[in-house]
């Protein structure tokens, strides 16, 4: 059954928007991209300070991280969220952009990032080790809910665009859209069990998001609700 959680246009395959992008051509049609170009643009600055401040938001979560289950899953998507930089990196090259280029949407990324890179620390010098677990685990949930957001935004853009930036808006999200819904979806499980676990409650470690390998928003609240068939 067809999954009405993900966006359509992850539906028609690569080759049949090149056909169609031959045909296009070929019959004088034009194709009219109906996206607002400068707002796609800073979409994709937004996404790739994104993924800059991601890495830095793992990187400081991994030292407030005290599960071991939850360590090697930081660490895995740490090292995911460095080949999204570089996925991206191919974006920019088939949409002609700078990637270094600055936006003042992407500042404010930079800044939100930096903020939870700063809230970490404090936790980690202040509020004792079992707390500053918890902080890391909130801010990989806020900084994994825009990049989450970013790529199904991408993902939107496939069929409002063309030619070798289509192509490499869908190849990308074929290849990332999964791991950031797990990002965020378990990563959500495990902040509100460790939550649990800190208030004296009964836990389920890994999380049932995990364990029912959960990737949609439908996936995450299914898995919430049936928590404790999992305890
Ligand atoms: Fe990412
Ligand atoms: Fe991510």
């Amino acid at each position: 059954m067809r999954d009405s959680s993900r966006p359509r246009s992850s539906a028609r395959p690569v080759f049949v928007r090149h056909l169609l992008g031959i045909w296009a051509r070929k019959s004088g049609h034009k194709e009219v991209p109906t996206v607002k170009r400068d707002h796609f643009d800073e979409l994709l600055y937004q996404a790739i300070e994104t993924e800059l401040g991601g890495e830095q938001v793992y990187l400081k979560a991994l030292e407030c991280a005290r599960n071991e289950d939850l360590r090697k899953e930081w660490q895995k998507y740490l090292d995911e969220t460095r080949e999204h930089q570089e996925i991206l990196k191919r974006i920019f090259e088939a949409a002609d952009l700078d990637i270094s280029a600055e936006s003042p949407g992407r500042k404010v990324v930079r800044h939100k990032a930096e903020g939870l890179v700063t809230a970490m620390e404090m936790a980690l010098a202040d509020a004792g080790p079992e707390a500053a677990q918890l902080v890391a685990a909130e801010s990989v949930v806020e900084a994994e809910t825009k990049d989450h957001q970013n790529w199904e935004l991408l993902a939107r853009c496939v069929e409002k665009t063309s030619g070798a930036l289509s192509s490499e808006l869908q190849k990308a999200y074929d290849q990332v859209g999964e791991e950031e819904a797990h990002h965020l979806f378990h990563t959500q499980g495990w902040a509100r069990e460790l939550w649990i676990d800190f208030l004296g409650m009964e836990a389920v470690m890994p999380p049932p998001e995990e364990e029912k390998n959960v990737k949609t928003q439908i996936g995450a609240a299914r898995a919430e609700h049936q928590r404790d068939d999992y305890k």
